[in-house]
């Protein structure tokens, strides 16, 4: 349950904020919701503005990536989904999963000082296991993105996933005592306002030197499932946000989207 020194009502954290429009807007802080994608997907579709915000203690029917649930226990995490009306070409919208992976990393380690990485696209991990998952949901309208809602699902307490889990995915507690959960939300909420001023000002160039950095894919060996499988070494990303992996036989593949194992993360060894 949701403990009274960890809240995220936003009376304790809206002072704290630092942005000039994320986190704002419309906030809705709930204990239960469906999803917190779906909810703030309803909230873009009724006029919500860029930076609107949607967070609970529990889903009742949280998505994960490729039609998957996601675990979203009471209290475990920071189960949170943030709109976005980014001024960028439709095709640059697979690069807005890359800004907010870059930025929960940038949080992580800021607020705890853990050495959280990102397996492309947009999966946080820790010691090979994953600890946070990002899924966006993007709306197109006429002239472009309509809205972009980006939502993540970040492991705080060990509670967060389940223990059959425990051999693929991690929390912050598993690593240290957790901090409060609102510290974690105001430093995402600065680093992803700051990732995406850099995208619509430079595209990936701007952000690429950061993610790179941070990227647990990069130099691995990895295992791509889709309509061909391979195995290779992930050489870049491009300026599409696509990994270039370079198979056995010395071909480079561009890789847009799919499934991707990295050697020694989450169980590929
Ligand atoms: C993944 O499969 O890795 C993505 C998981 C994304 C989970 C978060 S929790 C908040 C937001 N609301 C949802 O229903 N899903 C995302």
């Amino acid at each position: 349950m949701s403990n009274h020194h960890d809240s995220l009502l936003a009376e304790g954290w809206l002072p704290l904020l630092t942005t000039r429009y994320m986190g704002r807007g419309q906030v809705q802080v709930l204990h239960e919701a469906t999803s917190t994608n779906t909810l703030l997907k309803q909230m873009a579709l009724s006029g919500a503005p860029a930076g609107s915000l949607c967070l609970c203690e529990t889903q009742t029917a949280g998505k994960g990536r490729l039609g998957r649930g996601w675990h979203s226990p009471a209290g475990q995490g920071l189960w949170l989904s943030v709109l976005l009306r980014p001024r960028i070409q439709p095709e640059q919208a697979p690069l807005v999963t890359l800004c907010a992976a870059l930025a929960m990393a940038q949080a992580v380690n800021e607020v705890t000082g853990l050495d959280a990485r990102i397996k492309w696209p947009n999966d946080l991990v820790l010691e090979g296991k994953k600890l946070c998952g990002i899924l966006l949901e993007i709306g197109f309208g006429g002239e472009g993105i309509d809205y972009i809602v980006v939502g993540t699902g970040l492991n705080v307490r060990r509670g967060a996933y389940p223990a059959e889990l425990a051999h693929q995915a991690t929390s912050i507690e598993d690593h240290m005592a957790p901090p409060a959960r609102r510290e974690l939300l105001v430093r995402y909420l600065a680093a992803l306002e700051e990732t995406i001023a850099r995208l619509e000002q430079g595209g990936f160039a701007a952000i690429a030197q950061d993610y790179r950095a941070r990227s647990c894919t990069l130099g691995s060996t990895v295992k791509v499932s889709g309509s061909e499988d391979f195995t290779g070494t992930a050489e870049d990303i491009d300026e599409t946000g696509a990994l270039l992996v370079r198979d056995e036989s010395g071909t480079l593949h561009r890789v847009l989207a799919g499934d991707v194992s990295v050697r020694g993360v989450m169980g590929y060894v």
